[in-house]
């Protein structure tokens, strides 16, 4: 049954008014919501409704794009909010929520909880749904990542939302796998046959995945700090696509098969030792930098909410090696980090070379093979192969060979929240992240956490803000082979390097 309230606790913060209320807005434009379907944002900001509608209509303008806005619609959209202020982890203060959820839609059971609060509080809402009684069979409850700050505390997290709700109901949300490029990976790989018989150890040299940005941590310092890339990227987003590169084909699309399949990766992950750690993990800090055109760009220790002396990783590349059959030997390098030159997330697959030169090319050594799968921007992907220069002699060249979105009519507006929600709201959980999961891929990257507190001395190393992160990062990739920095534009890259 369809909820007829969506109930966001954080919802004066930043996840809210940024993503939450846009994919919202989304969908209520398209006429994906029900009718009646009501929108309760809870927060300890005293605001009333009237306040807390024009902070949303503010954050409506400045992040939806403007062919999305429209005046009309988003005067509807917010007929549908209400707020209520209230402290979410003070038990007493849920008599007050219920009897609002009450007033609003008639307390049919069936909400839906979204936790886009400080993580600290995924523990105590949960608890205090189930003690006042707000924790209806029919209701189901979205958390936001990171989903734990490390294996204990992830596992302690599925205990308390065990206790309150059913497996079922609970929807950890990982917004990359409601991508729609993202998706494209299984279609790419499962709907097509001719890749399937290459995809492996036997024609695959190394597997690149980034995920960088060219914005710092903005108003996230309090929450940054804490986390550090690890924890915010790498144990959710790029090892996610990591198992969508590497799993097996599933029996069928469904929420078992696929999240079987998903798990049996992250449980294959070669466990990581020390001398692995020491070798194969470069963490790096942005440090203070002046653009060409003068301007400077603070360090990640001035970050407001930031210790002045933080050890807080925002970059973070590592190699991560696959125990299995199909990928015995492959590296794969994954690598994300903020203030880098640009905002671009892509995984290459770089195929192996020919077992015998023929042929010279007058760039250097002919390249291998590379399929490029663009998630953002400039979506799509992009296979290079080699071809005869035309003329005497007998070059050979790289060209691509491009497929990009718009010549489907486009990637539909909305993003991954708007999404994930809609199918949070028909009760379809096969991309949302499972218990085991969730804890099979902290049991990979709890060593390297263990590892970076027993070791004061790990090195941070600094990074320029505006720059491909640390040098130190190439040492990881092997056999004179380094990093690919993508343009943002995917194609005639030859010509042009938008950044
Ligand atoms: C979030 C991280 O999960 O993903 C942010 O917390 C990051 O730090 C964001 O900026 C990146 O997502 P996207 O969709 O903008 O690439």
């Amino acid at each position: 049954m369809k909820s007829k309230i969506i109930v966001i606790f954080g919802g004066s913060g930043d996840l809210a008014k940024r993503k939450l209320m846009p994919a919202l807005y989304m969908l209520h434009a398209g006429n994906r919501l029900d009718r009646d379907l009501v929108i309760l944002g809870v927060g300890r900001t005293p605001l009333d409704d009237k306040e807390y509608k024009s902070g949303i209509e503010a954050g409506l303008k400045k992040y939806l794009s403007g062919a999305d806005f429209r005046e009309e619609i988003k005067n509807d959209f917010l007929n549908r909010i209400h707020y209520l202020k209230m402290d979410p982890a003070n038990h007493l203060e849920y008599a007050m929520l219920d009897k609002k959820i009450s007033e609003l839609s008639g307390n049919s059971g069936n909400n839906l909880y979204y936790l886009a609060t400080p993580p600290s509080l995924y523990e105590i809402i949960p608890v205090n749904l189930k003690r006042s009684g707000l924790n209806n069979s029919e209701s189901r409850i979205i958390v936001e990542k990171p989903f734990g700050y490390d294996l204990e505390s992830a596992g302690k997290m599925n205990e308390v939302l065990r206790d309150a709700f059913d497996e079922k109901q609970i929807f950890r949300i990982d917004h990359f796998l409601g991508k729609e490029t993202v998706q494209n990976i299984l279609a790419f790989r499962f709907a097509n046959g001719i890749f399937e018989p290459l995809w492996n150890r036997n024609y695959i040299d190394r597997v690149e995945i980034t995920a960088v940005e060219n914005m710092g941590i903005e108003d996230r310092g309090g929450f940054y700090d804490g986390a550090g890339a690890l924890r915010d990227m790498v144990q959710n987003h790029l090892i996610q696509l990591l198992a969508l590169v590497a799993m097996e084909p599933p029996v069928a699309f469904n929420e078992q098969e696929f999240r079987n399949e998903v798990v049996k990766v992250y449980r294959s992950l070669k466990p990581l030792s020390e001398s692995d750690i020491v070798r194969n993990v470069v963490r790096g800090q942005y440090i203070a930098s002046e653009r060409k055109d003068g301007l400077r760009i603070r360090g990640y220790r001035e970050e407001k909410s930031v210790a002045p002396d933080s050890h807080t990783e925002t970059f973070l590349a590592m190699k991560v090696n696959i125990s299995s059959w199909r990928w015995e030997g492959v590296p794969f390098y994954i690598r994300t980090g903020k203030q880098m030159p640009t905002k671009v997330s892509e995984i290459i697959i770089h195929f192996k070379p020919t077992p015998h030169k023929l042929f010279s090319s007058s760039e250097g050594c002919p390249e291998q093979n590379q399929l490029i799968i663009r998630i953002q921007p400039n979506e799509g992907a992009v296979l290079k192969f080699d071809m005869k220069v035309p003329g005497s002699g007998f070059d050979v060249k790289q060209v691509p060979m491009a497929f990009t979105y718009d010549k489907l009519g486009g990637l539909p507006s909305g993003d991954a929240y708007s999404k994930l929600i809609e199918d949070c709201m028909n009760g379809e959980s096969v991309l949302f992240t499972r218990s085991d999961a969730v804890e099979a891929s902290w049991n990979y990257f709890n060593p390297v956490l263990k590892y970076w507190a027993e070791n004061a001395n790990v090195p941070l190393y600094g990074y320029p803000a505006g720059t491909w992160g640390p040098q130190e990062s190439d040492s990881i990739i092997e056999g004179g082979k380094c990093w690919t920095n993508p343009c943002k534009n995917l194609t005639d890259t030859d010509l042009y390097c938008e950044l």
